[in-house]
């Protein structure tokens, strides 16, 4: 079929994107947890950054530099994101002293504060698409955290007196905001330094983020308290943030041990609602120690996995498949894709696992899953509409906004990834129509691939992942 008959196919299959946004607004309870942060955002020049440089007489040598992938000094700072800029690529660094963050503050500031991390970026993302009640846990909330949350009264976390409240209209006066600077440049700039002139092949961004709670994935217990209530009825548990935690931890204890803690906490949540689907959004995740837990220890408890491609990749170095992972990662498309999530399918029994590719969302889940293909698909469509409304509009922060993308077409690149996968199906497991339907099922799994719409020139990428996952899943009904 030529590609303009699949795009109006496609098209038409799009077209159940509005019901499946009000279905959302049947689901009850959900949690997010645990991560919400501060995101500052700011948009630098190499002028700017030669300009700190000379004006805080910084040491040129450290900047460029070899050194470790974290923050202890000043240098340190800029040092990360001069390897970001020159490469053209995102890295996230942490800052370890409070005296390097205030002086970030200071010199570099912001131009805007978002919210940031996974956890609250589901939590808003959720909110505004209807569930009933949104229940998200922040390790901090005072007012500069709390206001980043969407004014709604279906998104609730708890206040200092350890109460339900409206998330947006909490105050904890004596928590500390947890801040991640998301440090933006643009291809094509240049920054000059001790005669050596490094020029950007592509935006991209440096994070550097101080997070004291988070790094050990600090709980607040009254948060923890409250969800074991049997009104909280959370039909959806949505968990991130473990991709922070390392082997050990600064007051001696363990990363592994805080997973198994939660792990724990979290079987009492699902008490009220037994039947509830759990969720584990992978992120990028660097210790391996920590990673290898999550995939041989918690995952054992969820019903369903979220990553994208270099989060595949990074599971895949961690489960004895080091030479797919190569191969992944020297060419990385959704047959290469296919192939890993097999091996993760296998190994981890996980029932239910969804990737989030350039042009192409895939998900396989066991046969007979709770959540049927076609529900799968639909779900996936709401959740490429809506991550083009994203893209298109820079938020999605009001209703009105979710269904913009509605009568965009899908991607060409999507389609090219899809007629690659139905090759390789085709081969494997034989004739197919895949590329029509986005549905394949065996006796022991089922397939869900959906070409995504793309944006041109995308106002924001900061938590695309974190809204794609959540609302394939969630509006998968
Ligand atoms: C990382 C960053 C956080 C950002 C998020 C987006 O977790 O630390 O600041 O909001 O990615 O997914």
């Amino acid at each position: 079929m030529a590609y303009s008959d699949l795009k109006e196919l496609w098209l038409e299959h799009y077209k159940t994107a509005p019901t499946q946004l009000k279905k959302m607004g049947e689901v009850n309870g959900l949690i997010s947890a645990f991560n919400a942060n501060v995101d500052a955002v700011i948009k630098v020049s190499g002028k700017d950054i030669e300009k700190i440089i000379s004006e805080n007489k910084l040491d040129l040598a450290q900047i460029t530099g070899e050194g470790e992938s974290s923050i202890q000094t000043n240098e340190d700072a800029i040092r990360g994101f001069l390897q970001c800029f020159k490469d053209g690529k995102a890295e996230e660094w942490l800052i370890d002293n409070k005296t390097v963050f205030n002086w970030l503050n200071k010199t570099v500031g912001y131009d805007k504060l978002q919210m940031g991390g996974q956890g609250g970026i589901v939590a808003n993302v959720m909110a505004v698409c209807g569930v009933n009640s949104v229940y998200v846990h922040c390790a901090s909330n005072p007012k500069e955290q709390a206001q980043l949350f969407l004014d709604l009264d279906n998104l609730l976390s708890v206040d200092e007196n350890g109460k339900v409240a409206q998330a947006s209209k909490v105050d904890r006066k004596d928590d500390l905001p947890l801040i991640h600077w998301i440090i933006e440049f643009d291809g094509g700039d240049t920054i000059n330094l001790g005669g050596t002139a490094y020029t950007c092949p592509k935006a991209n961004r440096f994070i550097a983020t101080y997070d004291p709670l988070n790094f050990k994935l600090h709980v607040d217990e009254q948060f923890s308290k409250c969800m074991t209530k049997d009104d909280v009825n959370p039909e959806y548990i949505i968990l991130s943030g473990y991709q922070m935690l390392h082997e050990n931890l600064k007051d001696g204890s363990k990363g592994v041990d805080r997973i198994d803690a939660s792990k724990e906490m979290i079987k009492t949540w699902r008490k009220s609602c037994p039947e509830n689907l759990l969720h584990l959004e992978v992120a990028s995740t660097q210790d391996k120690v920590i990673r290898k837990h999550l995939i041989d220890s918690l995952v054992e408890s969820v019903d369903s996995l979220g990553f994208n491609e270099r989060e595949l990749i990074d599971i895949l170095e961690v489960i004895g498949e080091e030479d797919l992972a190569t191969k992944c990662e020297a060419d990385i498309n959704a047959e290469n894709m296919f192939l890993g999530m097999l091996k993760v399918f296998e190994y981890t029994g996980c029932p239910r696992l969804q990737l989030h590719m350039f042009g192409l969302y895939l998900t396989i889940q066991k046969k007979n899953f709770k959540i049927t293909s076609l529900q799968n698909r639909n779900g996936m469509q709401l959740a490429a509409t809506v991550a083009a409304a994203k893209a298109g509009t820079g938020s999605i922060n009001t209703k009105d906004v979710l269904l913009w993308a509605q009568g965009h077409k899908v991607s060409n690149v999507g389609l090219d990834e899809l007629t690659n996968l139905q090759k390789l199906v085709t081969s494997m497991y034989g004739e197919n129509k895949l590329l029509e339907t986005g549905l394949f099922e065996n006796d022991l799994m089922e397939i869900i691939a959906v070409p995504t719409i793309l944006i041109e020139k995308p106002v924001t990428l900061v938590g695309m992942g974190d809204t794609i996952s959540s609302v394939s899943l969630v509006g998968a009904r």
